[in-house]
């Protein structure tokens, strides 16, 4: 099932209940993470995000990427507008209201965009807090609760090796979702995002592991494909953690060079698909999900890509649906 409409999603939106820092507001706070570099956490936080915009969610991204990689991945990386990181620096070491920097990007899509002297410079204030002993886990919760309201869906993008912004962000997560490589020592490495977990939980305990998606991975071999699988679940300690299609195969976003295009050109792969398209007179790569009606495959290594974000993308959604109406009979049983 598709059923991606932006319906039940709304309920969170300003003006719904008073405002408060509970779990409920940060509810829709979704952070790609893993303390690996290199593994796909942009790529695929740039994609979802783009992606559930085009179908109709109010998205929030924002970046805690040094290299500012999202900025290519959604083309506004040499934007006059994009002051790389230097709102987010006076939010956290300043107390400035938290607001989106970059606005409508995309429809539905607003950016918080970083840069690495930006990010160098939060890591110190983070570092300083904690060496005074200060609880720092919880300021980027604090900033984004007045804004939460204003989105359906917030997107945070996570840097590599540097576990004291890793842990702020987590602080302000309700949903991590993992991309890793399929190798032996990518898989290894989830064991330590486990530990960044148990952290941040003695400040936000209603963080969670949503699921984990195998990145860059080869599609040739059935073989090697069975096994990677096989070792993410042995880590995982089972298969409830993979993101599954409709037909029960595990969503996994293929090795391919139509990424680097996608990115050179400031396109996400959905919408160099969509240009891959143009002389066949199809509709909108993303009417389709927003309607919630199954995607008709683009044919071609972008549209294999492409297919592969999309089938991520409505994973994660109904995922996190089916979650909430699970915790909303919780409570109300
Ligand atoms: N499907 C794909 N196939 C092959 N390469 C890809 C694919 N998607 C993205 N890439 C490339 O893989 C590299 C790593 O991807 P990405 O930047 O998303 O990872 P990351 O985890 O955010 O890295 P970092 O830790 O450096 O922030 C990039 O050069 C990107 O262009
Ligand atoms: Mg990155």
């Amino acid at each position: 099932m598709i059923g991606l409409v932006p319906g039940p999603w709304t309920s969170h939106r300003k003006g719904s209940s008073p405002m408060a820092l509970t779990q409920d507001v940060l509810s829709r706070v979704i952070a790609f993470a893993n303390g690996k570099g290199g593994v796909g956490k942009t790529s695929t936080s740039a994609n979802f995000a783009g992606l559930s915009a085009a179908a109709g969610w109010r998205t929030l991204f924002i970046e805690f990427d040094a290299q500012g990689d999202a900025g290519d991945d959604l083309g506004y990386k040499h934007s006059p507008d994009n002051d790389r990181g230097a709102h987010m620096l006076g939010v956290l070491d300043d107390h400035q209201p938290l607001k989106p920097v970059l606005r409508e990007v995309r429809q539905n899509l607003d950016v918080i965009p970083m840069g690495r002297d930006a990010l160098k410079d939060i890591e110190d204030v983070l570092w300083g807090k904690e060496r005074r002993g200060t609880e720092y886990r919880l300021m980027l919760a604090e900033a984004l609760a007045p804004l939460a309201r204003e989105y359906d869906l917030i997107v945070i993008d996570t840097p590599p090796t540097r576990p004291i912004v890793l842990q702020l962000v987590l602080g302000a997560t309700r949903w991590v979702v993992v991309p890793t490589k399929s190798d032996r020592s990518s898989i290894g490495n989830l064991a330590e995002l486990a530990a960044e977990l148990t952290e941040v939980r003695q400040a936000n305990p209603h963080v969670e592991v949503l699921g984990v998606v195998p990145f860059d991975f080869d599609t040739s071999g059935a073989r090697i494909r069975r096994n990677a699988v096989e070792d993410i679940n042995a880590v995982l300690d089972g298969a409830s953690s993979l993101f599954l299609d409709h037909d029960g195969e595990v969503i996994t976003i293929r090795h391919s060079s139509a990424a680097v295009d996608a990115r050179n050109a400031g396109k996400l792969v959905h919408e160099l698909a969509e240009i891959a398209k143009e002389e066949e007179a199809g509709e909108p790569w993303w009417k389709a999900l927003r309607e919630g009606r199954r995607p008709e495959r683009i044919p071609g290594s972008v549209g294999g890509l492409a297919d592969d974000h999309l089938l991520l993308t409505n994973a994660i959604l109904t995922r996190i649906d089916k979650l909430e109406s699970a915790n909303r009979e919780e409570v109300s049983a």
